[in-house]
């Protein structure tokens, strides 16, 4: 058994104020050299890495023993901090390093399978694989730091306002959300199933009922929906709910919150309140309810141009006047600059890409000195270009993107063009935090698959008042007192003003086509509770993992989760989903008639 040596200070802390001072270290040989009889030895932990030194004034058996030293042995190192011949400005402990006097190693380590430094090109999954020695990496330690103090602050600053943090239960009915359901099957009761929840929307709603006033949870979430970035199987929402409010309650809240975030987190002074954009302003001025705000590449309308009355009616291009006859719409963007790089081998790239959005194609004008190049000369002449161009008041070197299509093609295409070509530009800026409410949502949206309306948030979301007497003979008109709070195009949370009218309720679950039984079966519970006394009450769910992901300025939210799931769902640490053994498939009554042998 070795020896315990008791830390006195972290690794990454031993700076000019320990020069001459005896310290103890403890963490993981980050790289040995040994030059004979002088062996220099980099020790990590969590806070960062400083170097230590072995000379010949240490026992020879401590010297023999550093000579042994491999990347990723545990060690305890005594010493006396001096000033390093040899600077490294990159490290704050670059200036100083440690004379070893004795040593100890706790554990020896195999040559690990992946490297342990931040610019490691990793396949993902082995990465992932390995995630225990992935988290060494100072960078991976410092967002798991910062997702803990983003919840303690959460924490605080809702305890301070009032909110009581209330555990809800993991294993539940089916909940009415959006995506599919995890399901764990009941051992006592074959045959039945819980779910666990995709957020914990309806007992934060009972406890309102409850008389609980203000409600929060750091909650785990789960639903079954393909992955991405800013998407993982389970995900933990910063969760809330409010009695007695309205919209202008709830997002002063949220404002607070996120100012004092920005303040303690990222030592930044932002200004509230935040825009607040409706959603049909969204969609016209940036083809998306999460709107990026940090660059321009405005959505413009062109239809009226082509329309009876406009300058371009009655022109050969027969896909803009189909689209209009068919109900559709042109809207376009003009990228600054984007002439030169955006040669067409490049645009033909876009409009491959439009394509997943049932884009079928995509109109461009360049121009230059005065000219225009487009990839619709054949229709139209100089003049005819012209008019299109001064829409956009476009400028020599400028590029012009049209889609026309059914309107949420055309938005869906051209939002996702204007990022991407952002993005190709080195316009995305992770240091400016773009923060904006999206408000009035539709309460509905058409399913085509299911040929119904369905709601567009979730069932319990109001209606606009004003909007009350077309709740059924328009519904696709319907505005909701839904909000989502956007950050930098990402949807960082999004909630509502709950219905807490039991008519209206019934109203609503008409309108979505849910029968008596249907609603007995999925919200039964929500429905008697409301029987008997709910207050006007509303709230909010933050993609905590998004949160820490954007204000880390992480690529996806995979790296600040200790442990994620890969790209199939799969936890690569611990090889699940696993299949079941035959004797528990049993005790639950269940039996598999299809395996997939070896999911890895
Ligand atoms: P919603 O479904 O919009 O609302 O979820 C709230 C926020 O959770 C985050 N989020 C996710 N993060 C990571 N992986 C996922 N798979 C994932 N899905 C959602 C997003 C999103 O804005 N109960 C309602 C809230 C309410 O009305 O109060 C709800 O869950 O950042």
């Amino acid at each position: 058994m070795s020896r315990l040596f008791k830390r006195t200070c972290m690794c990454g802390e031993v700076t000019e104020a320990y020069i001459g001072k005896e310290v103890v270290i403890n963490g993981w040989v980050a790289k040995a050299r040994d030059l004979g009889g002088l062996i220099f030895c980099d020790v990590r932990d969590k806070k960062g890495i400083v170097q230590v030194v072995f000379n010949e004034d240490v026992p020879a058996d401590v010297l023999e023993k550093a000579g042994t030293l491999r990347s990723e042995f545990v060690v305890g190192v005594k010493g006396t901090v001096r000033e390093r011949e040899s600077i490294n400005p990159d490290i704050p402990t670059g200036k100083v390093e440690i004379l070893a006097s004795d040593l100890e190693i706790y554990a020896k380590a195999g040559t690990p399978p992946i490297y342990i430094k931040d610019d490691d090109n990793v396949d993902d999954n082995l990465r992932l694989k390995y995630r225990y020695l992935d988290l060494r990496k100072k960078s991976m330690q410092d967002n798991l730091t910062f997702r803990h103090k983003l919840a303690k602050l959460a924490r605080d600053y809702f305890d301070e306002n009032g909110f009581t943090e209330v555990e809800t239960p993991m294993l539940i009915k089916p909940t009415p959300e959006g995506a599919r359901d995890y399901l764990v099957p009941s051992r006592i009761h074959h045959g039945h199933f819980y779910a666990l929840p995709q957020s914990p929307q309806m007992f934060k709603q009972l406890l309102m009922v409850g008389g609980t006033d203000r409600y929060m949870q750091i909650v785990k979430c789960f639903r079954d929906e393909d992955l991405r970035a800013d998407r993982q199987p389970e995900f933990t929402q910063i969760d809330l709910e409010m009695s007695f409010v309205d919209e202008e309650d709830i997002q002063t809240i949220q404002e607070g919150f996120i100012k004092k975030v920005m303040k303690e987190l990222k030592g930044m002074d932002i200004e509230t309140p935040f825009p607040r954009l409706t959603w049909d302003e969204a969609m016209e001025r940036y083809g998306s309810d999460k709107p990026d705000t940090r660059f321009g590449f405005e959505l413009k309308k062109l239809d009226a141009l082509f329309e009876e009355g406009g300058a371009l009616a009655g022109t050969e291009f027969k896909v803009f006047n189909d689209c209009l006859a068919a109900g559709g719409n042109i809207r376009g963007i003009c990228i600054e600059g984007g002439a030169a790089p955006y040669t067409r081998k490049k645009i033909d790239k876009l409009t491959e890409k439009i394509r997943s959005y049932g884009a079928k194609g995509l109109v461009w004008i360049k121009k230059d000195n005065g000219e225009f190049t487009s990839s619709v000369n054949k229709f139209f002449n100089a003049e005819q270009l012209g008019a299109i161009a001064e829409v956009f008041d476009a400028k020599d070197g400028d590029m012009i993107l049209i889609v026309s299509d059914k309107a949420k093609v055309t938005y869906d295409a051209l939002g996702f063009l204007r990022r991407h070509i952002a993005g190709e530009m080195g316009l995305l800026d992770d240091n400016q935090f773009n923060y904006l409410w999206v408000v009035d949502f539709p309460l509905y949206e058409y399913s085509e698959e299911e040929d119904r309306y369905v709601a567009m948030h979730h069932p319990f979301t109001s209606p606009k008042l004003e909007d009350l007497d077309i709740l059924e003979s328009d519904p696709g008109k319907v505005k909701a007192r839904a909000y989502d709070i956007v950050l930098n195009g990402v949807e960082l949370g999004g909630g509502s003003i709950r219905i807490h009218d039991r008519d209206l309720q019934e109203r609503m679950f008409k309108v979505l086509g849910l029968g008596e039984e249907e609603i007995e079966e999925k919200f039964g519970f929500l429905v008697e509770a409301f029987k008997y006394g709910a207050p006007p009450h509303g709230g909010l769910a933050y993609g905590f993992d998004r949160m820490v992901m954007l204000l880390t300025g992480q690529p996806s939210i995979r790296e600040v989760i200790a442990f994620p799931k890969n790209q199939a769902a799969l936890c690569m640490v611990s090889g699940a989903p696993g299949p079941a053994g035959t004797d528990q498939l049993e005790e639950l009554g269940l039996a598999v008639t299809d395996v997939e042998e070896d999911a890895e």
